[in-house]
């Protein structure tokens, strides 16, 4: 029974989680892998950030967390909550910019597939899902150049826009959720 030490993260919690609905068991699982209920809690919680995905759906998820980290970068600098470094500002937009073009071949035909928070709307409508896309990476290209031009208040009005081309895309293509803004 040491077997769910050997397997990956995930697949541990996901057992611990499924032998919650046997209480004798789960105290077996605990006490042989040596977690307390709050290790379990939180290994459960890690399942959730991640969602268990795999495949297509796991990669677009990294991307996408990806161009968030970006996005709060920028936001610090142009806040004035971090030093603003245009050329910073610069590469990270390009960085999303670069996310945004690959994005579509993250989203073929198929890969609505749990735990996805995609709609299946992103197929019903590609070609409204792609403009979106492309709208995306045309902020982040503007971005860029302010960031280049070393022009904080344009940036900063430019990250708004990009801010709101995220949005745009996750009100109708995504299913809601608490986390994730
Ligand atoms: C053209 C549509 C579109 C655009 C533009 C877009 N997203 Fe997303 N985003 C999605 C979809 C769809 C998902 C859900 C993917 C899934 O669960 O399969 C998602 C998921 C996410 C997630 C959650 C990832 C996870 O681990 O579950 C974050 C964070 C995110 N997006 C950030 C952003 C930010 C920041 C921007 C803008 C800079 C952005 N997105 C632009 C469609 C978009």
């Amino acid at each position: 029974m040491n077997a769910p030490m050997k397997l990956p993260g995930y697949i541990t919690a996901l057992l611990l989680a499924a032998s919650w609905a046997l209480p004798v068991s789960a105290e077996g699982v605990r006490v042989q892998s040596g977690a307390t209920n709050i290790d379990v809690f939180s290994a459960i919680e890690i399942v959730v950030a991640h969602k268990g995905a795999t495949g297509f759906v796991k990669k677009r998820m990294d991307r996408m967390e990806a161009i968030g980290a970006e996005m709060k970068l920028i936001g610090a600098m142009v806040r004035g909550k971090k030093r603003f470094d245009g050329s910073k500002i610069a590469a990270a937009s390009e960085r999303i910019a670069r996310h945004g073009r690959k994005m579509n071949k993250l989203f073929p035909k198929g890969s609505w597939k749990k735990p996805t928070h995609a709609l299946p709307k992103v197929w019903k409508d590609w070609r409204g899902f792609t403009r979106a896309m492309n709208t995306m990476v045309r902020s982040a290209t503007v971005l860029a150049e302010a960031g280049r031009a070393g022009n904080k208040k344009r940036a900063r009005a430019a990250h708004i826009a990009l801010g709101k081309s995220c949005i745009g895309c996750h009100r109708t293509y995504r299913l809601k959720k608490k986390k994730h803004r």
